[in-house]
């Protein structure tokens, strides 16, 4: 038997972890052999594999990025289902684990549903995936932006200025959240919850007034109430024209102007998601990968592993991509008491 791994949409910490997982599991559990897909679904469609040996995963567990590449492609935008099949004939590969976020597992339950034998991997900084409490590269990301609002912080108190950290989300707020509470922020801003520019101001003012450097830390895919759809992560207004920056730098300046307290604004963006994986996260995705092909073993198509407590579990590809996982009201409420 012949297994593909593949890794598709935006890379992640712990990549590496899941796929040296699988190979090392799979050979010396199960006696399978592997095939590494480069660059998703990109070289899924052009029949572009290597052979995956077991040496070729050693020391793999710290290693940020992918070493298969990634792109974000969907393989039924490139030759369709006919040419995967083809594909995977031509290359003697019997199952496919798909490593990726909600656009990569969409892909994968489709393909599932037509029939290909396909097992899917959560992995997301974003930690939006449904039907999972988890996705490995999470615990990275908010780590990274803690240290740096707490580099931050030490900036803005000498210089007695407002601080806006923009941390990744597009769609949700998780890293907002959590490295907000982590980091001891005055706000965190998510594009769950939307708030007026006015409350971001009296958070910042309250903060001011206790003598504190503000620090605002923002999810790139916030938009203040009222403006919700108006502005986006890639710097463009929906009239087309280009804005310099993203959310944070657009509220840097009103901050400024509202309060009169000198801000700045800092987009953490893509070091969120270089370099090594925390312990955790290195953890996590070496046990999706072991469960992974557990799960190819068991011939269980069209489900993803999931982590629900402590334990690792499957799950139905359809539960996981009906709808993202964004963050509940109560949690945003509970750290809505530590604002201002
Ligand atoms: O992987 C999800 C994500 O990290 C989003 O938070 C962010 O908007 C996006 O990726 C950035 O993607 P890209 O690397 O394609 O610019």
């Amino acid at each position: 038997m012949k297994i593909g791994i593949l890794t598709s949409g935006g890379d992640c910490p712990g990549l590496n972890a899941v796929i040296r997982g699988a190979v090392i599991k799979g050979d010396q559990i199960y006696g399978v052999k592997f095939a590494g897909i480069l660059d998703g679904y990109r070289g899924l469609a052009e029949g572009d594999m290597i052979p995956l040996p077991r040496k070729r995963v050693r020391g793999l567990s710290f290693v940020g990025g992918t070493i298969l590449g990634t792109s974000r492609s969907n393989p039924y935008e490139r030759g369709g289902l006919e040419n995967i099949k083809e594909q995977l004939h031509d290359n003697e590969v019997d199952a496919i684990i798909a490593i990726g976020g909600e656009g990569t597992l969409s892909a994968a339950k489709r393909m599932a549903d037509d029939g290909i034998h396909v097992v899917g991997v959560p992995k997301t900084i974003d930690n939006d995936v449904a039907a999972t409490d988890y996705t490995f590269g999470f615990d990275t990301a908010v780590a990274i932006a803690t240290e740096s609002i707490d580099r931050l912080r030490t900036t803005a108190e000498s210089h007695h200025r407002c601080m806006v950290v923009e941390v990744m989300g597009r769609h949700v707020g998780w890293i907002a959240l959590n490295a907000g509470i982590a980091g001891g922020a005055h706000a965190s801003l998510l594009p769950e919850f939307p708030v007026s520019i006015d409350q971001i101001c009296i958070w910042v003012n309250k903060a001011h007034n206790r003598g504190r450097a503000p620090v605002i830390v923002v999810a790139e895919g916030f938009a203040p109430l009222g403006q919700e759809g108006e502005t986006t992560s890639r710097g463009m207004g929906n009239d087309g024209r280009l804005r310099l920056g993203g959310i944070g730098e657009q509220l840097a300046p009103i901050i400024e102007s509202k309060t009169g307290i000198e801000t700045r604004a800092v987009q953490l963006g893509h070091l969120q998601r270089g370099g090594v994986p925390t312990a955790r996260d290195r953890v996590l995705a070496t046990r999706y990968g072991t469960a992974a092909i557990d799960a190819v073993m068991e011939e269980k198509w069209g489900h993803m592993v999931a982590l629900h407590g402590e334990e690792i579990t499957t799950v139905d590809l359809h539960d996981a991509t009906t709808e993202l996982k964004s963050v509940p009201r109560d949690l945003w409420d509970e750290a809505g008491i530590l604002f201002g």
